[in-house]
């Protein structure tokens, strides 16, 4: 499963929920070049004679997760899982190797990337569903939900650049967790808001897993959160993966002899 690197590079997108599989990865590498400053990183784009360093984010990087999964990703700070994750969603590419992603995938990363400052909360919504593909009824529909989920009050009516960044996030996590994904990627990003609204998020999150048919690929330093969500456990190191079993075997390999890691 772990084998040595091929050399295509490819991403294949589509939406076929009947495929068993949801995402594949095989022999993914993603290499960021790192500059000594800005000013090096301008001179290597122009002339491409600037020395860098490299850094594998994900490195040879081969999992396979199947319709209806939910999979925790587990691993030490800088092990790969957010730049795993942001591949699935598109917002990276990998350097090399193949990628396959069958379904519409909603993100809880970054969650208050995509909105339009300019724009109310309200328009906002109306604005994500268009480009998730909503028709305007749908749109109807979803919206009062979205605004009382956000607990936003008479805010959801102000331009979103007078949210503060706490307000930003739960309308953020109030509009892609609506969405319906065939694939649900989640970045630690439960902890939005204070303990009550956390809580909210979490619930939430779990009637969507519960829901069946979603697949979910969950990272979380809580091992705690990651046994009551998921059902399997893949273990990056240095951008590899070097485990993958049920999240019981995962998080035993993961927590190695240390019984007290959380
Ligand atoms: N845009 C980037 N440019 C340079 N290096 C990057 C970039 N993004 C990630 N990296 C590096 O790639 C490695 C993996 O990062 P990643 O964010 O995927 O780790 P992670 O497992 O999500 O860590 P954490 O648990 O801290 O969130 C780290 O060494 C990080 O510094
Ligand atoms: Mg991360």
């Amino acid at each position: 499963m772990f084998s040595k690197a091929a050399p295509v590079t490819s991403v294949i997108r589509d939406r076929d929920v009947d495929n068993p599989i949801a995402v594949r990865f095989e022999h993914v590498t993603k290499t960021y070049k790192l500059f000594r400053s800005d000013r090096h990183r301008l001179a290597h784009a122009i002339t491409g004679k600037v020395k860098c360093d490299t850094i594998n984010a994900s490195d040879d990087l081969t999992f396979t997760v199947n319709r209806g999964e939910s999979v925790a990703l587990l691993g030490d700070n800088g092990a790969g899982k957010s730049t795993a994750l942001k591949m699935i969603t598109g917002v990276c590419f990998p350097t090399k190797g193949s990628i396959e992603v069958h379904g519409r995938v909603s993100a809880l990363l970054e969650l208050s990337a995509g909105f339009d400052m300019r724009l109310t909360g309200r328009e906002n919504i109306r604005l994500r569903g268009q480009i998730w593909g909503l028709e305007n009824d749908e749109i109807d529909a979803m919206e009062p939900e979205v605004i009382e989920f956000s607990e936003l009050g008479k805010y959801i009516d102000q331009p979103m650049r007078t949210y503060s960044s706490g307000m930003r996030a739960r309308l953020g996590f109030a509009v892609t967790s609506s969405m319906k994904p065939d694939i649900l990627v989640v970045d630690e990003a439960l902890a939005v808001g204070d303990r009550k609204f956390s809580l909210k998020c979490r619930r939430r999150v779990r009637s969507i897993m519960e829901e069946g048919h979603v697949t979910v690929l969950f990272v979380t330093h809580s091992l705690k959160m990651a046994e009551v969500f998921c059902e399997k456990g893949i273990v990056l190191e240095h951008g590899h993966a070097v485990f993958s079993g049920t999240i019981e075997e995962a998080m035993k390999f993961y927590a190695g002899d240390d019984e007290g890691v959380e």
